[in-house]
């Protein structure tokens, strides 16, 4: 009989993280879930998933979770697939430095703590007889490649993802470690709402040059939207997330959802005054 993986998986309390959760323990996958408060831990421990703490923005919950783990597996771990992460939106000369670092401290610096904790572990295990590559993934976006207005921060933050582990990735392969990047377009989740909160809280909306505008993106953020041609469910990052975890040779990039596929293939052979119009058009 085979012996069953293990997986760490964040950001598990909605959307991408609970849904790739609950599909990897159907599929035999010992699952490691953590969200950052209690009722959400209690939910994901009722699903019968193991449920620990974890802030991004608390280096010692990330710790805390990660030894957690290891005790539980013996100081194994097959798989990470860092996801929890939140967008700021407001335009880049509304961002304090605090709100700017906010966004940082939970989408970068955290993702970075918990995957040095992961390494080793992986490429000890890696070495030893019945241990299969152990697998990274994180979960990036399409503005993590493509800029876009009102999105700065968060542009930002993913932009340093891709730039920080698309390099890792490269530094990993002697060590059999695969590293993957899923970069999903729009996906029906809490991130919107979670966004809008954020936005309410941190940003000047009505002392801003912008607050004109800061009104129709209020509205476009309140309207929540379901699955259409453009934006599709957390099944989709699911799809890509099997592929990274079980092929042979995983991908380091997965676009997801039709814009995403579609910019990955644009950028870089369409001119700049293009793109612009293309992106200041579409919101
Ligand atoms: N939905 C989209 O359109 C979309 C598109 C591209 C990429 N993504 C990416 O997909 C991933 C999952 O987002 P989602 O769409 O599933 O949104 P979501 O429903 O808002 O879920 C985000 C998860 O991240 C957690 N989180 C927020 N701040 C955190 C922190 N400091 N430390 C640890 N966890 C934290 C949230 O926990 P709380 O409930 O405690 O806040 C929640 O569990 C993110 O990396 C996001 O950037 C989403």
């Amino acid at each position: 009989m085979s012996r069953q993986r293990t997986i760490l998986v964040t950001g598990c309390s909605s959307g991408i993280g609970r849904h790739c959760a609950l599909r990897l323990r159907d599929a035999g996958w010992r699952v490691f879930a953590t969200a950052r408060n209690d009722a959400d831990i209690e939910a994901l421990k009722g699903e019968g998933l193991e449920a620990l703490r974890l802030d991004y923005a608390d280096t010692p919950s990330i710790h805390a979770a990660f030894a957690e783990t290891m005790q539980a597996t013996g100081g194994r771990l097959d798989a990470l697939f860092n996801n929890g992460a939140y967008g700021q939106p407001g335009a880049v000369e509304d961002l304090t430095g605090e709100v700017l670092r906010a966004q940082f401290e939970a989408n970068f610096f955290g993702w970075h703590e918990l995957t040095r904790l992961a390494v080793p572990v992986m490429r000890r295990q890696n070495a030893e007889p019945g241990w299969g590559r152990g697998r990274i993934v994180h979960c990036s976006s399409i503005l993590g490649f493509v800029p876009y207005r009102w999105r700065g921060a968060y542009n930002a933050s993913k932009f340093a993802l891709e730039g920080l582990f698309l390099t890792q990735r490269m530094e990993l392969m002697d060590a059999g470690i695969h590293m993957s990047l899923i970069e999903p377009g729009p996906i029906v989740s809490r991130f919107t709402e979670n966004g809008l909160r954020k936005f309410l809280d941190n940003i000047d909306i009505e002392g801003s040059v912008h607050a004109e505008r800061y009104a129709k993106e209020l509205a476009r953020l309140k309207a929540s939207g379901g699955v259409n041609r453009f934006r599709l469910g957390p099944e989709a990052v699911y799809a890509k997330l099997e592929h990274a975890l079980n092929a042979p040779r995983p991908r380091a990039q997965y676009p997801v959802t039709l814009p995403s596929r579609l910019m990955a293939r644009i950028r870089g052979i369409t001119p700049q005054f293009l793109m612009d119009r293309l992106l200041l058009g579409s919101d």
